[in-house]
């Protein structure tokens, strides 16, 4: 119920009566008063003047499921948002809500974790309040084959987020890292749960750095932050908002998997295609031209001899980025 109080006030141009409220919501006015008040104690500026009634002021600054809910526009995406104030890993613990039987959609936010992990094994960085580390639950009707274009969506909606909400010009490296500059700005990982030929569901994590000053010295020279980028603090729950908006056109409207318009617009912004690359495929180093990504999603890349080599998975050491 506070969400759809939020909601209302937020979109409410005057006072609104506490009459109103609880008529619209078919609650009771003690039931409004009791949100309300609990709403303040969450960092709400509500004003209450007598024979007018409440008015929104102003939405907490610290990350709040409420002040997010009321900038989104999903249908499926973020229904449920939970915060947690700290948490060992929000990939790990959602994907325990999941084998309990949450709901798609739903998204955890951590302010800090304990154990944040990266991909292939390494550890993600996720000191309290310096970045956002978010994960997001999904239950495609796919088959474990099919589910490798949540990844890149996930990417493409998140470059499209940062550039749109932090006027940055980011890019996608393949591929699902979302750089500015050379510098990383925000990595991916997505986990799933599966039998043999079904996905029961996927947890995709994303790791924001946010507010970060500096860098350890073995990352600063490929690691950046908003804050370092822009040189402002921004709203964190407008931008998670806007972040579950995107992610929700280019996961759900594309039913998660990539289409023609999809692969064109993640081309348009990755950083990879037109360098050097080096890989390792069948146990073995290659380095050659990225050239393409193809309809799967896969990088093709030319070799020396002028073949093409596809590469799906893995590191890829990009000239000229990391
Ligand atoms: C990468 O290595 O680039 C992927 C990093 C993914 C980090 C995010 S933070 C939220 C979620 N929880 C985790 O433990 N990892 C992911």
């Amino acid at each position: 119920m506070q969400e759809k109080i939020v909601q209302l006030l937020y979109n409410a141009a005057d006072y609104i009566s506490g009459q109103q409220i609880s008529e619209s919501l078919g609650v009771s006015r003690q039931a409004v008063n009791k949100a309300v008040k609990s709403l303040r104690e969450k960092g709400f500026e509500i004003e209450s003047v007598t024979n007018k009634g409440y008015l929104l002021r102003n939405t907490p600054a610290r990350l709040c499921a409420e002040a997010v809910m009321c900038h989104l526009n999903t249908k499926l995406i973020g229904k449920k948002i939970i915060v947690l104030d700290t948490v060992g890993s929000t990939n790990d613990y959602l994907k325990s809500l999941g084998s309990k039987g949450a709901e798609a959609g739903t998204v955890v936010i951590a302010r800090e974790q304990t154990a944040g992990k990266g991909r292939l094994g390494r550890v993600w960085d996720s000191k309290r309040d310096d970045g956002i580390f978010l994960s997001l639950l999904l239950r495609p009707e796919l088959s474990p084959s099919e589910i490798s274009a949540i990844t890149p969506l996930s990417g493409l909606a998140m470059c499209r987020a940062i550039n749109d909400f932090c006027m940055l010009d980011s890019r996608i490296k393949w591929p699902n890292d979302i750089i500015v500059g050379k510098k990383k700005l925000v990595g991916i990982l997505t986990e799933m749960s599966a039998e043999f030929d079904k996905v029961e569901f996927t947890v995709t994590g994303i790791g924001i750095n946010v507010e970060h000053t500096s860098f350890p010295d073995e990352i600063s020279h490929k690691a950046t932050s908003i804050l370092l980028e822009t040189g402002r603090h921004i709203d964190q729950n407008k931008f998670v908002a806007a972040i579950l908006n995107y992610l929700e056109q280019e996961l759900v409207m594309n039913r998660y998997r990539l289409s023609g318009q999809s692969v064109y617009d993640y081309k348009d912004l990755c950083a990879t295609i037109g360098r050097q690359v080096t890989f390792t495929k069948g146990g073995r180093n290659k380095t050659g031209m990225a050239v393409n990504i193809n309809n799967s999603g896969e990088l093709e890349v030319m070799l020396s001899n002028g073949t093409i080599s596809t590469v799906n998975s893995g590191e890829v050491t990009v000239q000229g980025i990391y």
